[in-house]
């Protein structure tokens, strides 16, 4: 979605990837899991920001190969003295059409932190769909995605952010309570009986529109577009039950699965 690019695209958002490092618990679990598969791999970092997960998950791959729709990531990856590898490269492309790219196919694929809510759900689907035709049989898929039974925690309680002034914490609390109010006027049972939806979460200044899907539907859409073995974790980095992922109020859940 154009308006989500832009804002990632912008001086003050790069500045705050630019500071990111660390790994995210499930992002640690799934790298323990995925050991093996990452040593002399072919890898495509997908909506790659700043690099935070290029020296964690690129750091034995044979070919790491980061995109990002924001031309201005991209800059912020090639210009980190760390990342000067000859295995690292890095591209700005659209996930949407990443078939373009003649380096696929790859052995794993990531789309970490949430990136791929920042589309709507008809991309979505073309990107999964390039995953299918750009990974090699048994290729391996990590991404993670906002969970739809976090939305009441997240509308109902106002952080109070020390960093923001106090007009700005009470300019935050009323735009919550605006789209609280919006999503539960279209959606008045709790938990909301949809599956998934495209909501203003808050995230940079409300000025992005971000997908948040029921974990359960997120399984049957990867069946649905052929991938097997998978496995959800949490944001405490333990593995969740596939029975009991629709009890998960987390923020988001990460996926790991594989390709048929
Ligand atoms: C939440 S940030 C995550 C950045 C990085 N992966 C990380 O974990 O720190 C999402 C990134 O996805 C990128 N992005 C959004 N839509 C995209 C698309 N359609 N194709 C490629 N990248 C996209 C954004 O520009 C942004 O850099």
């Amino acid at each position: 979605m154009r308006e989500n690019q832009a804002a990632y695209n912008s001086e003050a958002v790069i500045g705050q990837y630019r500071q990111m490092h660390d790994l995210q618990r499930p992002e640690r679990a799934i790298i323990k899991e995925t050991e093996e598969r990452l040593r002399a791999c072919r890898l495509l970092d997908i909506g790659v920001g700043a690099g935070r997960t290029t020296p964690h998950f690129g750091r034995d791959a044979a070919y790491y190969l980061g995109i990002d729709s924001a031309p201005q990531m991209i800059q912020a990856c090639t210009e980190n003295d760390h990342y000067q590898r000859d295995t690292y490269h890095f591209r700005v492309m659209d996930a949407v059409n990443m078939l373009e790219l003649d380096e696929a196919p790859f052995d794993y694929a990531l789309f970490s932190y949430n990136g791929i809510d920042l589309v709507d759900d008809s991309e979505r689907r073309i990107i999964f769909n390039n995953l299918k035709k750009m990974l090699k049989h048994d290729g391996c898929l990590v991404f993670s995605s906002h969970n739809i039974l976090s939305l009441n925690d997240l509308f109902c309680i106002h952080r109070y952010d020390t960093s923001m002034s106090l007009l700005r914490n009470i300019y935050w609390l009323l735009k919550e309570r605006y789209y609280r109010r919006l999503f539960e006027q279209q959606h008045p049972p709790w938990p909301p009986d949809i599956d998934f939806k495209l909501i203003h979460d808050g995230s940079i200044n409300f000025k992005t529109i971000t997908y948040y899907i029921r974990p359960s539907f997120q399984i049957r859409q990867l069946q649905e577009h052929g991938f097997h073995s998978i496995r959800a974790f949490s944001i405490s980095g333990a593995e969740i039950m596939l029975k009991d992922l629709d009890l998960i109020t987390d923020p988001w859940v990460y996926f790991l699965c594989f390709n048929a």
